[in-house]
């Protein structure tokens, strides 16, 4: 009996040195392919145990995001780094332990920006491929790093970090804009130019108060992006898959750690929300709605029929039939990237609609919309403002375009008004003026002070003077209007918003 129990611990001492050489030679094989035991099998994945069955090469792929969500490494690494920390400090995993995990996602972080990693598709995500390579190369011990932690709450915290900083660098963008605006605006503000209703010629203005109708616009949107900014700085990490964990985690600490300002209060809500994706597209797509129209003017504006603005040849191109043409591609090209935010807008909304709590796969489709609008804005503010910045102002046709059209009808109407005319009374009589002046092919400054006194008598010597376009303009007293005095008083106002909150 006692040899034949000998013999049988034997026979299983042997099996199991088998086992472990087997083992060894095939994580030997598999080194640096990010897979334990072989490709595709389902009971290698992070997730497998509950797996009888490999899954199916097309199920891997048409599951995996690796190949957009590799641009959250950065973030993916800071999130757990932090997450390792708070695990000792809490007394969950050993300060060793943690040292050791921390080493390891930084020299992951190192060899990522080395290019010295592939990412796996069969390994899913961003979350998947790094928690592998940890485990590959400190072992066991990377194990650890998922503990009081779901892939739920660790993708929400990584897009966070990610637009947290993307916000910071379109808020430069925009910050870098709206001083351009100021510069031109102040080196414009006696260019008179035609300010237009419907598209036609309605009141003169300043180029300068144009351009600052812009700032304004613009301004509205850098605090949209800080008040955005405030919601995404908001920590989801540490509430696991949507209840909570079962250890003593820290979440106040991450938050430190992070650099966030609060926590997202409710798990369900932290693993759930993607509305700060939502904000931040529509921000983007208000910007570009604003950029698409200042690009539209620039378009008209360098026409031959208008020629008030040329694009420098740095941010033009040619046409290759007609040599003579010169087209202003970038602000084309903006206008047409508008409508493809605005369709990361409805994606990303039409993606959320209805989702029932907490997470769900759909919510993996966030990225590319958010990514795609991250990208183009940036690089849409930026030529932009570089096209801008180069372009030069027609002043001489902007102020001739202002000697047709009647530019100064309503300031002829405002003249009979002061004179003591009720003003749709003097709306009429001018109107007859214009209609007079249209028969004759005359503008209302050519009219002899004999045909004003026909139309009304109470016009005098001196309204040839008060109608003079530069007149019109300076004319316009009333706080936020296109004189002189009042835009500059924009621009100080302007700079001081600059000067106090950038
Ligand atoms: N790749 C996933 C995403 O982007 C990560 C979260 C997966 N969570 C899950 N429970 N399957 O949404």
């Amino acid at each position: 009996m006692a040899q034949k129990e000998t013999s049988k611990s034997l026979e299983q001492y042997k099996l199991n040195l088998k086992v472990m050489y087997l083992y060894i030679k095939l994580e030997k094989n598999n080194k640096g392919k990010g897979s334990y035991m072989g490709e595709n099998k389902s009971n290698d994945k992070l997730w497998g145990g509950r797996f009888a069955k490999n899954t199916a090469s097309l199920m891997d792929k048409f599951n995996a995001s690796i190949e957009f969500d590799q641009k959250l490494y950065k973030y993916d690494i800071e999130g757990s780094i932090a997450h390792a920390k708070m695990l000792s400090k809490t007394n969950i995993i050993t300060e060793e332990e943690s040292k050791i995990i921390i080493k390891g996602l930084q020299s992951i972080l190192e060899d990522i920006e080395r290019g010295k990693v592939t990412f796996k598709l069969e390994l899913e995500d961003v979350h998947m491929n790094i928690e592998k390579l940890l485990i590959d190369r400190i072992g066991e011990l990377g194990k650890k790093l998922h503990t009081a932690r779901s892939r739920n709450d660790q993708v929400a915290i990584d897009i966070r970090l990610y637009l947290r900083e993307e916000i910071t660098n379109i808020c430069n963008l925009v910050k870098n804009l709206l001083s351009s605006l100021i510069d031109i605006a102040k080196a414009h503000t006696e260019t008179i130019m035609p300010g237009y209703t419907h598209l036609q010629r309605a009141q003169p203005v300043t180029l300068a108060y144009h351009i600052m109708a812009y700032f304004q616009m613009f301004k509205r949107d850098y605090d949209r992006l800080k008040d955005c900014y405030n919601r995404v700085n908001m920590l989801p990490l540490g509430v696991g898959a949507l209840a909570g964990t079962t250890y003593h985690t820290d979440r106040e600490f991450l938050a430190r750690e992070l650099g966030f300002s609060s926590l997202c209060e409710n798990g369900m809500d932290a693993v759930s929300d993607r509305d700060f994706i939502i904000e931040f597209i529509s921000t983007s797509a208000i910007i570009m709605m604003h950029l698409s129209r200042f690009c539209e003017e620039l378009i008209i504006w360098s026409t031959s029929e208008f020629g008030f603005v040329e694009m420098d040849d740095s941010y033009s191109t040619g046409s290759s039939i007609m040599p003579q043409k010169k087209n202003p591609d970038v602000a084309e090209l903006i206008r047409g990237k508008t409508g493809r935010i605005y369709g990361n807008l409805i994606n990303i909304l039409t993606v959320m609609k209805a989702l029932p709590l907490a997470y769900n796969k759909d919510m993996q489709e966030d990225k590319p919309p958010l990514f795609d609008t991250v990208e183009n804005i940036k690089d849409c503010l930026e030529i932009f403002n570089k096209m801008l910045k180069t372009a030069e102002f027609k002043k001489e046709n902007m102020k001739k375009a202002t000697k047709k059209g009647f530019m100064n009808a309503t300031d002829v109407a405002d003249y009979l008004v002061k004179k003591g005319l009720p003003f749709r009374s003097a709306h009429e009589i001018v109107g007859k003026m214009v209609l007079y002046c249209i028969e004759r092919n005359k503008t209302i400054d050519d009219l002899t002070q004999e045909e004003f006194k026909n139309f009304s008598n109470v016009f005098e010597e001196d309204i040839l003077q008060k109608i003079n376009i530069e007149n019109c303009v300076e004319a316009k007293v009333s706080k936020g209007s296109t004189s002189k005095k009042s835009v500059l008083e924009m621009i100080e106002s302007a700079e001081s918003f600059i000067d106090n909150f950038f």
